[in-house]
């Protein structure tokens, strides 16, 4: 017990460090989409590299992409003892609209425990949650019952186009016994959970011209077709009355949730009511399923952008020559990002009045997946997050989607547990985005914990049980 206690203290003693290495790297504008950052998203690498060694890491590179930089980084105590990776991303979301921020995005602020900034919640403070666990680790133990390696991508936000490449080009220096991913949330501070499943994604772009130049609306209107009516009677079309997505076959490959599964997902509390008005929004979706499973478990087809014709001051008479739309769908099991984007196209296509050019691209895919609650490795983090949170630990999917832990899991061969401290009200992606440190520092003492018991369980302790698979990341 006093050993324990040591442990904890020192990983206590960690949290103003925490704070400020958050509030320095949150500093650096590392957003992975815009090309004019590259810069930042390097000097973030470094930022890491060197935060790594500072850590107690005994190695720590920049690792190079054709896209942005990764980091590597390991601590080997002895190849005997098991091995695990951390996984998180150091790239962020870009920070517009700017004027809704209380303060610079990249100025971190800390206020009401809380600490805001780009990248504070997604995913920089998960990842200096890692160093600093390892920090007071080493400080009150002097070494690791583990070995211990992390993986930091430069381009989650983008799309991870590059990072399959990476790992399958060290395979072996990425070996390991099992993966912790850090970059999710839990439902509630005091509802502490484990995320086991994470909903896939396929994004697209679709184009519609109906003339070969923008037209005077008096001379041409009433007359010709306007692609931005074209547009919206299409996009208007893609669900039914009841909140369910009407491209045909959209559903056919979607797993049935059992009974067990549903009331496993209904005894989580949620309010969805809060849910909703905490941010303002508006509840909808399928009528035949809860908010809960909605956001989680069930697929969807999403508008995420729509422009065309003038939007200036004043006013244009003009009727555009094209109008075009981001839409995407979140995947679930069993759907394949190739089949529902033939399904999505082939009916946009049909419903395209006769002579209207239609053009279709897919931006990006990303594989749904689950994990197995089974596994002593996801066990043993059930049972330290429980002790940390002092309440059972639940398994929640998570509606988000995180398309590299499908990559580490087919390239590594690793169980994945998914350890993240986020929260819903964490405004990832948007103005204010936050993280409640408690919920980082409580994180902190749950990874010393888990490091601990991963060390006594041993690699046999961490294999997984004959016939159960750790996974199944498809998608
Ligand atoms: N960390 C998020 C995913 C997430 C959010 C998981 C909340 C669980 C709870 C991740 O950084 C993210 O934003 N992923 C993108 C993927 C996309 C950019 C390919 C997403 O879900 O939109
Ligand atoms: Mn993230
Ligand atoms: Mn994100």
């Amino acid at each position: 017990m006093r050993r324990e206690g040591e442990l904890a203290a020192a990983i206590r003693g960690r949290e103003r460090h925490l704070v400020d290495t958050l509030s320095r790297w949150v500093a650096i504008p590392s957003i992975s989409t815009d090309p004019e950052r590259s810069p930042d998203v390097r000097r973030s690498a470094e930022f890491l590299r060197q935060a790594a060694l500072d850590a107690g890491f005994t190695v720590a590179e920049v690792w190079e992409t054709a896209g942005q930089p990764s980091v590597f980084a390991q601590r080997i105590e002895d190849p005997r003892l098991p091995t695990v990776l951390i996984y998180g991303h150091h790239d962020v979301q870009p920070v517009d609209p700017v004027a809704e921020w209380e303060k610079a995005p990249f100025e971190a602020l800390e206020r009401d425990g809380l600490l805001l900034g780009r990248g504070t919640a997604d995913d920089k403070g998960h990842l200096v949650m890692h160093l600093e666990a390892l920090r007071g680790f080493l400080d009150a133990r002097g070494q690791l019952p583990i070995n211990l390696k992390l993986i930091a991508e430069g381009e989650e936000e983008d799309g991870s186009e590059h990072f399959q490449q990476l790992l399958a080009g060290h395979r072996d220096r990425l070996q390991a016994d099992v993966a912790v991913i850090s970059d999710t949330a839990m439902p509630a501070v005091d509802v502490p959970a484990l995320t086991v499943g994470l909903r896939g994604l396929a994004y697209w772009e679709l184009r519609v011209e109906t003339s070969a130049t923008d037209l005077h609306s008096g001379v041409y209107g009433g007359a010709v077709l306007n692609p931005i009516t074209v547009l919206v009677e299409i996009l208007a079309q893609l669900h039914d009355g009841q909140g369910r997505v009407a491209v045909p076959g959209f559903y056919d490959d979607v797993r049935e949730l059992t009974p067990a599964e549903r009331k496993e997902i209904a005894d989580v509390p949620f309010d969805a009511d809060e849910f909703a008005a905490d941010v303002g929004a508006i509840l909808g979706g399928e009528v035949d399923f809860s908010a809960a499973e909605r956001r989680t478990v069930r697929p969807t087809l999403e508008l995420c952008g729509i422009w065309g014709g003038y939007q200036g001051e004043g006013s244009k008479t003009v009727i555009p020559a094209r109008a075009a739309a981001k839409l995407s769908s979140r995947l679930v099991p069993d759907q394949l990002a190739d089949r529902v984007t033939g399904r999505v196209e082939a009916h946009l296509r049909r419903l395209a009045p006769a002579g209207v050019r239609i053009e279709f691209e897919t931006i990006s895919t990303g594989r749904w997946v689950l994990t197995s609650p089974d596994h002593p490795a996801v066990g043993a983090a059930a049972q330290v997050v429980a002790e940390v949170w002092g309440q059972p630990t639940r398994f929640v999917r998570e509606g988000g989607s995180i398309p590299p832990v499908a990559a580490i899991s087919e390239e590594l061969n690793v169980p994945c547990v998914l350890l993240g401290v986020g929260l819903p009200g964490d405004r990832i992606h948007a103005p204010n985005e936050r993280v409640v440190l408690d919920q980082l520092f409580r994180g902190t003492q749950a990874v010393g914990r888990l490091w601990e018991r991963y060390g006594e369980m041993g690699r046999s302790g961490l294999s997984a049980p004959p016939g159960r698979p750790a996974q199944e990341p498809r998608g």
